[in-house]
């Protein structure tokens, strides 16, 4: 999964009547969604969004718990709004502090306590109950809600308007899963997400839909355990992540498709088969492998092996040559040796990323890996991630190097960074920037890529797009 230790806005338009909100989001994609969702609510309440936090009444933090560098840097971020909140009593200012996500799903009560200056603090699966604790909270009430509701959450939020949608560009997610069954040993998720529920498909189609209507080209499937989708449709029939992908894939308007993130034991032979029968599926799949060495998969609780995940690899390769990897790996798990960490290098060498996300074990409260009494040196774990990294940077340059002179798919997503220029994206997520005219933002085009630099490609239109009629 795609995670940022530095906060993204949400944006949306709205009037002011409720003051002006903040949401800044932490971590992974489904907080993203998230906090347009809260954006969007509370867009309905009179709230309107700013992304400066010295206009804001309102600053809601959309936590992640999944490592405990993640979780203190809330706990940073919270003591400086508190010395904002303080010198705004003093001219008379009123300032509402809320913290959400994971933070406030796995400690609750105990953010009250920690900070005086949060008024309020809202699970993942409570946050659509917020316009009701704020009430509340002007009251001066300090209240804690992390009760659990899914389909209570789904029903209550409001659909974006076409504005809203707009403001957010061509690019959307929409949440087709919750929660996580697995019970990794290292992992915080199926605490503070609740156990696997997936959507309804007809409220999928309409959410997509709309999003479809108002200019979104770009649908990204989110879910923590997305492609363990198993949606019932109006029958009472259950959907596969691929059965909903094909049916998307129909969708007008739509020009590409992407999913994640996906456990390599739900990797199913439809989802495979799917990159092959569905041209809007994107040939890019970021599947968590996490180590290479059987011993730490095990003791991960990861139910699979190095070579089963090598084997999903070899089946989507025959189903779709051109695709490419990415994944999540950690270094320094209890009892990892050095002969397990070579496992891992060795599987990275195998495989061959496009991208990674990788991390240095951080033991979490409450998890079976926590409690285990042969935790790793920190500087062990420093050496071997430095190790790792490098070599997975290695590849991505190679991965993006192989580029040039090729002539690939791009969707236009923004004005480039200088005048005259158009950005976006390439099947495998690079940014691309080519020179060319502002009204193909939204549109795919064929581009020759000339150069790669460190972090995106730069290229020249050559023709129009083909992936919109796929
Ligand atoms: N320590 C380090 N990394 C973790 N992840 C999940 N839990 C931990 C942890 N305790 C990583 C995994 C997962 C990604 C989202 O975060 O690699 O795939
Ligand atoms: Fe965490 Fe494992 Fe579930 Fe992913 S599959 S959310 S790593 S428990």
């Amino acid at each position: 999964m795609a995670f940022s230790e530095a906060p993204e806005a949400a944006t949306a338009e709205s009037p002011e009547a409720g003051g002006k909100v903040l949401v800044k989001s932490y971590g992974c994609q489904m907080n993203v969604y998230d906090a347009t969702r809260m954006a969007d609510l509370l867009g309905r309440e009179g709230y309107a969004e700013t992304a400066e936090e010295a206009d804001a009444d309102l600053v809601i933090l959309n936590t992640c718990h999944i490592r405990e560098r993640a979780a203190e840097k809330i706990y940073s971020e919270l003591g400086k709004l508190a010395l904002e909140k303080r010198a705004r009593a003093a001219e008379g200012r009123d300032m509402k502090i809320v913290v959400a996500g994971c933070v406030a799903q796995a400690e609750g009560e105990e953010v009250l306590k920690r900070q005086r200056a949060v008024d309020l603090v809202v699970g993942p699966q409570s946050y659509h109950r917020l316009p009701d604790l704020l009430k509340q909270a002007k009251q001066g009430r300090r209240l804690t809600d992390t009760e659990f509701d899914v389909d209570e959450k789904f029903d209550a939020l409001p659909q974006p308007s076409r504005a809203q949608i707009r403001a957010r560009g061509v690019s959307a997610f929409v949440t087709v899963q919750e929660g996580c069954d697995k019970f990794c040993s290292f992992c915080v998720v199926p605490y503070t997400r609740g156990a696997e529920v997936s959507r309804p498909v007809a409220d999928i189609l309409a959410e997509t839909q709309r999003l479809v209507d108002a200019g979104v080209r770009e649908i990204t499937l989110i879910g923590q355990n997305v492609n363990a989708y198993r949606g019932p449709d109006d029958k009472g029939q259950e959907w596969s992540l691929a059965r909903l992908l094909a049916h998307l894939g129909e969708m007008e308007g739509i020009a590409r498709l992407r999913y994640t993130t996906s456990h390599p034991v739900d990797m199913a032979q439809d989802l495979i088969d799917a990159h092959e029968s569905i041209g809007k599926l994107m040939p890019y799949v970021h599947l968590p492998v996490q180590s290479g060495s059987d011993r730490v998969l095990k003791a991960m609780n990861r139910r699979h092996t190095g070579a089963d995940f090598l084997d999903i690899i070899r089946r989507l390769r025959l189903a779709r040559p051109d695709v490419a990897m990415s994944s999540d790996f950690i270094v320094g798990f209890p009892g990892e040796t050095d002969a397990d960490f070579a496992d891992t290098l060795a599987l990275i060498r195998e495989v061959g990323f496009a991208a990674s996300f990788s991390f240095k074990y951080s033991p979490r409260p409450g998890t079976p890996g926590a409690e285990r009494t042969d935790q790793i040196d920190e500087e062990v774990k420093r050496e071997r991630l430095a190790a790792l990294q490098s070599l997975l940077e290695e590849q991505r340059q190679a991965f993006n190097a192989a580029t040039v002179g090729k002539t690939i798919e791009v969707l236009f997503e923004k004005p480039g960074r200088h005048e005259g220029q158009i950005a976006g994206k390439s099947p495998y997520m690079q940014p691309v920037h080519v020179s060319g005219p502002a009204d193909m933002i939204g549109e795919t085009a064929r581009v020759a890529i000339v150069a790669a630099g460190s972090n995106s490609l730069a290229g020249r239109l050559v023709g129009k797009g083909e992936e919109a009629k796929a």
